[in-house]
């Protein structure tokens, strides 16, 4: 699939058959993940594959943000897909320069980006192999981290189902070019 279709025909996928994914697959979009750019190439993801049906449901548990009691639309697909990919990230890394010290007036919020970024790649492969995925970020990230024993010092970014699609949703709208592309200065057209 070239890049370009595979970037205007992926969907995010909440629904997933309990076909299983083998290991070949799961580490081709890891592999694509790896190979992200990421800040200074500081590599500061890092990845944890969860194939077990008592964690996945511990995970699922944990999918509400600060409002408690608004569900996640995802929290099926977490229950029910046969891999989850949880995206963590090392922190003090992305945004500082070689002497230790932040670099940018963003500051330590790069890591955000970098795992972004391979998560997209990640997500972008797997639809080129036919499998579905959707990037969620409404959870609860310490009670991840303390369900997955990520240690200090990393913290948990998003996560993402992984597996073959149960649905075929249609693409949800974007903004016209017009409303989010300015040529020369912020909104001229
Ligand atoms: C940073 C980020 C966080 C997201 N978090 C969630 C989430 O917690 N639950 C969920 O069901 N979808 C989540 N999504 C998926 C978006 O709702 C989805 O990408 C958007 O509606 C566009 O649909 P599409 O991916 O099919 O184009 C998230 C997407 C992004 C980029």
């Amino acid at each position: 699939m070239e890049v370009l279709e595979a970037i205007t025909t992926r969907r995010s996928i909440r629904r997933y058959k309990t076909t299983p994914v083998d290991g070949k697959t799961v580490e081709i979009v890891l592999e694509a993940a790896r190979w992200a750019p990421s800040w200074k190439n500081s590599q500061c993801r890092r990845f944890i594959v969860v194939r077990d049906d008592g964690i996945k449901n511990q995970l699922a548990d944990a999918l509400h943000g600060l409002a408690k009691d608004v569900a996640n639309p995802s929290d099926g697909a977490i229950r029910t897909a046969p891999v989850v990919i949880v995206a963590c990230a090392e922190l003090g890394k992305s945004g500082y320069d070689n002497e230790g010290k932040l670099a940018t007036d963003k500051g330590d919020s790069w890591y955000m980006f970098d795992v972004a970024l391979a998560m997209q790649n990640l997500t972008l492969a797997a639809h080129s192999l036919g499998l579905g995925t959707v990037h969620v970020g409404n959870f609860d990230a310490k009670k991840v981290a303390s369900i997955l024993e990520v240690p200090q010092g990393f913290c948990v970014v998003s996560m993402t189902p992984l597996g073959y699609l149960d649905q075929e949703p249609n693409p949800r709208p974007r903004k016209e070019l017009s409303e989010i592309a300015f040529f020369g200065k912020y909104g001229s057209g």
